[in-house]
């Protein structure tokens, strides 16, 4: 029994072995505490779009109700109710006609896959009903869609349809999505808010095209929306701007709740335009909770926490709270912007248009060193976590930054990073890229 210092300090932490023995409450805490001081700074994570800040009375309310399972409705009733009153205000800030329905989820990946699968039943009925067959279903989206598309496709057997990118054209529109639909399309997948540049596919001229169809042959393609993160953006940033439920074919859409809704991971949204759009075939009903109960989920059980605090910042801001906080983050990008343009070495990637709060930008003109290079040195510098990587094929020779502005991304921190980023161009363009060794550490990925 030791009854001072800390034993574990000089030994190696359990990695393989189940431990024998355990140890004191406080020496697991500070084991595992202090390993994590190892960890990148979240305030200083440029490249994820999860949010990295919540108020204090939010951080208790989670801490409050971690110990509830959130699919156990019969014993947390209210836990469930206030699920539906949040999918009821998002259907409502999405312009739904009428009464709808819509899930939790765990973020925006279970909810494309839930949405997108109810996109195959649903075309599955249709076929069926006229007698044609069901083996060949296929999605169109663009290049420019997040992973988890391709994901669904691959998971769930459905043939994706991907309209590739092109140097200079980084969303898609009516143009490029036109000739992949046939009759076994289950739906177009468009995007509010890339995860590449943050911009909107051309969601109002699919819709078009997508209701001529209907008009001229008989087509009935419903489009699914991911506003993972900008369906908690543009409503406040771009009210007139219409994308959502205003337009006819836009028969569901997902959000994450812990990207520009404000809330810490993972909650998600999904959002039936009718309650009809909902494939009835995936829902499920059970009893074994104590209580008959109907779920359209891909897990189980869960945490209620992140549910509650969604419901806390629907009450706390409310739209006015929102629109403010939204238009903090996209002041302070666009503060960011000026300064890149000030320094003179960078080409901004849609700078002016309907965009998420961030910034993407890419070197102008011949260097010494290049995107990763940067990324590295402003890590090495000052612990800025700013992600460089290739744009999808075929802009994969395209190579650009990409700098989140968040709630806690104040106005002097802003201008501090600036400097930073002209410090970083100056080593570099002093000393040259980032050694082969270095740029094999360099963070390559878009963030999440
Ligand atoms: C456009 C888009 N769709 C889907 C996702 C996946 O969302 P989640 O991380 O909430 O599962 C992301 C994540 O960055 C995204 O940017």
């Amino acid at each position: 029994m030791v009854s001072f210092g800390n034993s574990w300090l000089t030994k190696e932490a359990p990695d393989r072995e189940f431990p024998a023995n355990g140890m004191e409450a406080l020496d697991a805490m500070r084991l595992v505490g202090e390993e994590l001081l190892l960890e990148g700074d979240p305030a200083r994570n440029l490249a994820t779009f999860v949010t990295t800040w919540m108020e204090p009375e939010a951080t208790r309310l989670i801490t409050e109700n971690l110990h509830t399972n959130f699919i156990d409705h019969a014993e947390y009733p209210v836990s469930a109710d206030i699920e539906q009153r949040c999918i009821r205000m998002l259907a409502d800030l999405f312009n739904a006609p009428g009464e709808t329905t819509g899930a939790r989820t765990q973020g925006s990946s279970e909810a494309i896959m839930l949405g997108a699968l109810s996109l195959k039943w649903k075309w599955k009925q249709r076929r069926e009903a006229e007698s044609k067959p069901v083996d060949k279903p296929n999605l169109v989206f663009g290049g420019d869609v997040h992973v988890v598309w391709n994901k669904f496709c691959r998971y769930f057997d459905v043939e994706p349809r991907i309209v590739p990118l092109q140097e200079g054209k980084y969303t898609i529109g009516p143009e490029d999505v036109e000739p992949h639909i046939d009759e076994n399309t289950i739906g177009v997948a468009a995007v509010l808010g890339t995860t590449f540049t943050g911009h909107r596919d051309d969601i109002v001229g699919i819709n078009d095209l997508l209701v001529g169809l209907k008009g001229d042959k008989g087509l009935d393609v419903p489009m699914h929306v991911d506003g993972a993160s900008g369906g908690f953006v543009w409503p406040f940033l771009y009210p007139d701007s219409k994308w959502d439920f205003r337009l006819e074919q836009v028969r569901s859409i997902n959000v994450s709740g812990h990207k520009f809704g404000l809330v810490y991971p993972g909650i998600g949204w999904l959002i039936f335009r009718e309650k009809d759009d909902l494939a009835s075939e995936l829902v499920f009903e059970e009893n074994y909770l104590g209580k008959t109960d109907a779920t359209f989920t891909l897990n189980f059980s869960t945490g209620s926490s992140m549910v509650l605090a969604q419901y806390y910042n629907f009450v706390r801001l409310g739209h006015e709270g929102y629109a403010y906080v939204i238009g903090i983050m996209r002041d302070n990008a666009d503060a960011l912007a000026k300064h890149l343009e000030d320094i003179g070495d960078f080409e901004l990637i849609g700078q002016g248009e309907e965009q998420l709060p961030l910034v993407t930008f890419r070197l102008a003109g011949e260097k010494p060193y290049d995107e990763f290079d940067l990324s590295w040195q402003l890590s090495a510098e000052r612990g800025w976590m700013l992600p460089a990587y290739t744009l999808p094929p075929n802009a994969e020779n395209v190579t650009v930054l990409r700098a989140l502005v968040k709630e806690n991304l104040s106005r002097a921190q802003i201008d501090k990073l600036a400097g930073d980023i002209r410090d970083a161009c100056a080593t570099l363009q002093k000393k040259g890229g980032a050694h082969a060794s270095e740029r094999r550490q360099i963070k390559t990925g878009t963030g999440y």
